[in-house]
């Protein structure tokens, strides 16, 4: 009798160990949402001198990596979101290459935008300057930029857990402001809208909207750190109730800023801009963002604690939002 109980306690601890696995597997199967992890402005290696500050320099990188390591380790991830600004300074191929590493460092779905310093600077310093990249060197930025990162388009759109993702540019090769997008890609834009007008949508661009967040220094809310041109996209934003975030960088702003998670986030009372920290600061937070079928949840992580800033949580239920939006919209017609 002993040695059949014996026998099975111990079936049942085998069982225990295999089921164990097989729960934790289907328990990661079964989430009922989709996670997106924000990365923005990595600049890796880093923009500190190797030669000036090799301590500070191997520092960054370390801890760069290590977060990168903490997202691999998360089982839910449904896709990562670089939102520009990846490279360290300057679009040259090699500086390229190198933020390259970085981005193969992720192991989970992910996909990649341009930021400004991808795109709007010359390869190379002049007299110990960053320069404005020509026309012809802009083209180039954005060629070289889409066959490195394995890109077919700079805009491009994504279906996930019945919402629409929307990936932007800037791509402006004639323009003025280092974050603006093209009158083909405002096109583009203004054309998926419109078809996906009964579907939430999220659009992830690496500059922010204008007036979402606090002008806490001159540059903040200026039309060089602004998403351009500003007020073509109002206009089509604006006949897009179904637009529900905006996730954006570039601003490098800290989640200890208080405009980091605030009401001023929302871009004419209807869109919230989610904003995205720089790796380059001392403490890397990540952005998840939880899109649930009827909710949108966005926690934002601390790195170097390794636990979520609770304070800095968002949930927006995404029915009532669109239905309120839709009420807005027949009332004014
Ligand atoms: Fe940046």
């Amino acid at each position: 009798m002993k040695k059949i109980a014996f026998l099975l306690i111990l079936f049942n601890c085998f069982s225990c160990l295999l089921l164990g696995e097989n729960f934790t597997a289907l328990a990661a199967e079964q989430v009922s949402y989709e996670r997106v992890v924000i990365i923005s402005d990595a600049h890796y290696p880093t923009r500190i001198s190797e030669t000036e500050n090799p301590k500070a320099f191997l520092s960054h990188v370390d801890k760069k990596l290590k977060a990168a390591d903490t997202i691999n380790s998360w089982k839910d991830v449904s896709l990562v979101v670089f939102t520009g600004d990846l490279i360290a300074r300057l679009p040259s191929e090699k500086s390229l290459n190198n933020a390259l590493q970085f981005y193969d460092r992720i192991t989970q779905p992910k996909t990649v935008i341009a930021g400004n310093h991808e795109f709007f600077y010359a390869p190379e310093m002049k007299n110990g300057k960053k320069q404005t990249a020509s026309t012809e060197q802009r083209r180039q930025n954005l060629r070289n930029f889409k066959e490195i990162f394995d890109l077919p388009n700079l805009y491009f759109t994504k279906n996930l857990g019945g919402y629409l993702l929307v990936f932007l540019s800037p791509d402006a090769v004639h323009g003025k402001y280092k974050v603006e997008m093209s009158q083909n890609q405002l096109q583009w834009l203004e054309k998926t809208l419109q078809a996906n007008a009964a579907t939430p949508t999220l659009i992830f661009y690496h500059a922010p909207l204008v007036g979402t967040l606090d002008t806490y220094y001159k540059g903040i809310n200026s039309l060089g750190n602004t998403a351009q041109p500003a007020g073509e996209l109002e206009r089509i934003l604006m006949n897009s109730p179904q637009v529900i975030l905006w996730v954006s960088g570039h601003t490098h702003t800290p989640a200890v800023n208080p405009s980091f998670a605030s009401p001023v986030n929302y871009y004419h009372g209807r869109i919230l801009d989610i904003h995205n920290s720089t790796m380059e600061d001392d403490t890397i937070w990540t952005n998840s963002i939880y899109l649930y079928p009827d909710k949108i949840v966005i926690q934002t992580f601390n790195h170097q604690t390794g636990e979520i800033e609770d304070a800095l949580t968002r949930t927006i239920d995404v029915h009532r939002r669109l239905q309120w939006l839709r009420s807005a919209e027949n009332k004014a017609a």
